[in-house]
């Protein structure tokens, strides 16, 4: 046994080499494109928390078993945030007189969660937030499931790749209560729903039945059962069906679905992966009208969703669909015939970076052979040596190092050639 320290990172995370951040960043490049586009305005936050912030608030199973909380130097409780909806609400309750609502706001924020590492669960993700605060209403829904289905659309998917599955808390609610559930039996219930995809249907029905003798799904699908089911389940097949007539074909209701978290009051969706390779939901989101009111005031409506990149990153490499993460790397080997000419390659490159440039120059004594083979290693795709000579004439020699092909140019023609990526 080495005592040496491991070179892996902690269990369920990751580290992003450069090759690897960079397909990060053209995923995040695209989104924020698309949010800027419906005019969302990016925020962020650190991901400590206090940890009250989170306890009985959004979900029990989060919170008990999938938080990492711990003591600081000052024995206050600190949580790493498992999700940005708190600190979202918090944010927005801290500023609410100032702010004019409603808010489109984003953020990408990292979020931890103390899960069994596995295909699309890791213990720390980037997940886009998404939320629209201080519009309640069926448009504003529409708008928050149309800009997810958009987002999917910007990286290419097609309608048939993914499904949006829909309900509503406020129907699930209505059929609780037709079923004779109140408050905690109803969370229960919830609970118990949440939990169905992973239960035989003899287990489900036996825990069904330490709940309630009657049945709060049979009640949605019977549509005389009560009058304000009826009118719940109406709103939601008018949003679905408006969501039809604007463009987006793919969402379906589904009276299972509940979402994991407590806070969820309104309309609430999933996202998944028509591919059964990926299986996990690729968004989740919901209406949270009442959580801003627990900072105190009069509630704030809100809707919003996460989006996970784990599981986007899956689908998109499934479905071919992966941006192309070249737009960050450098163009332009600068290699140099002596150790001596660094200097003035290093402030020719100076002149090709102040007209937006990616040079990367040369550090080494090795052969200019050398180095044009270090630049194919790195997948740079030109090379020039700069030395004396060109220093002298202000022209270079660029070398295409995918066809080998030469070329001489005057240096003043280099940053138009570097623009036009060639
Ligand atoms: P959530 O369903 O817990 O919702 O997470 C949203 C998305 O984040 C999931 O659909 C999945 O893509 C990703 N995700 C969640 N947990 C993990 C994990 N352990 N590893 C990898 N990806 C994961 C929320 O967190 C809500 N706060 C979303 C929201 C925003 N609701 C309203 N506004």
């Amino acid at each position: 046994m080495s005592d040496l320290p491991s070179t892996d990172p902690y269990k369920g995370v990751r580290d992003f080499y450069p090759a690897d951040w960079a397909k990060e960043m053209a995923m995040f490049a695209r989104m924020r494109e698309v949010l800027r586009a419906w005019g969302y305005e990016e925020y962020n936050a650190s991901p400590l928390e206090r940890a009250e912030l989170y306890e009985a608030k959004t979900s029990e199973e989060i919170v008990s078993e999938q938080t990492y909380t711990f003591m600081d130097r000052g024995d206050r409780r600190v949580t790493l945030r498992p999700e940005m909806t708190p600190t979202l609400a918090r944010m927005v309750a801290g500023k609410r007189r100032e702010m004019p609502f409603p808010l489109r706001w984003f953020s990408i924020p990292n979020v931890f969660r103390y899960e069994l590492p596995q295909k699309g669960r890791l213990r720390e993700h980037y997940q886009l937030n998404v939320d629209l605060v201080g519009a309640a209403g069926s448009e504003a829904d529409v708008e928050i499931i149309r800009l997810a289905s958009e987002l999917l659309k910007a990286f290419g998917a097609k309608e048939s790749d993914f499904i949006i599955r829909v309900n509503s808390r406020a129907l699930l609610t209505a059929a609780c209560s037709a079923a004779g559930l109140k408050g905690e039996a109803t969370r229960a219930y919830l609970r118990l729903l949440d939990k169905r995809s992973k239960m035989t249907p003899g287990e489900f029905s036996a825990a069904q039945g330490a709940i309630t003798a009657r049945d709060p799904l049979a009640l949605i699908n019977d549509a005389g059962s009560s009058p304000d089911i009826a009118s719940e389940k109406r709103a939601l097949l008018d949003t679905i069906e408006t969501l039809t007539a604007r463009g987006v074909g793919n969402a379906i209701f589904d009276p299972t679905l509940t979402r994991g978290f407590d806070y969820y009051t309104g309309i609430v969706f999933e996202i998944f992966d028509t591919n059964p390779a990926n299986p996990r939901a690729l968004f989740g989101g919901g209406r949270f009208d009442k959580l801003v009111a627990l900072f105190g005031g009069d509630p704030i409506p809100a809707i919003g969703f996460g989006m996970g990149d784990v599981t986007l990153a899956d689908f998109l490499e499934t479905h071919g669909l992966l941006p192309s993460d070249s737009d960050g790397k450098p163009q332009l080997y600068l290699g140099t015939p002596s150790a001596s000419d660094i200097p003035a390659a290093q402030a020719f490159a100076d002149t090709l970076r102040k007209e937006g440039g990616r040079v990367f120059v040369n550090l080494s004594d090795r052969a200019l052979g050398d180095q044009i083979k270090d630049a194919v290693k790195r997948g740079i795709p030109l090379f020039i040596a700069y030395g004396a000579n060109e220093a002298s004439s202000r022209t270079v020699r660029m070398k295409v190092l995918a066809t080998g092909e030469e070329q001489g140019l005057p240096v003043s023609e280099l940053p138009a050639r570097l623009r036009a990526g060639s």
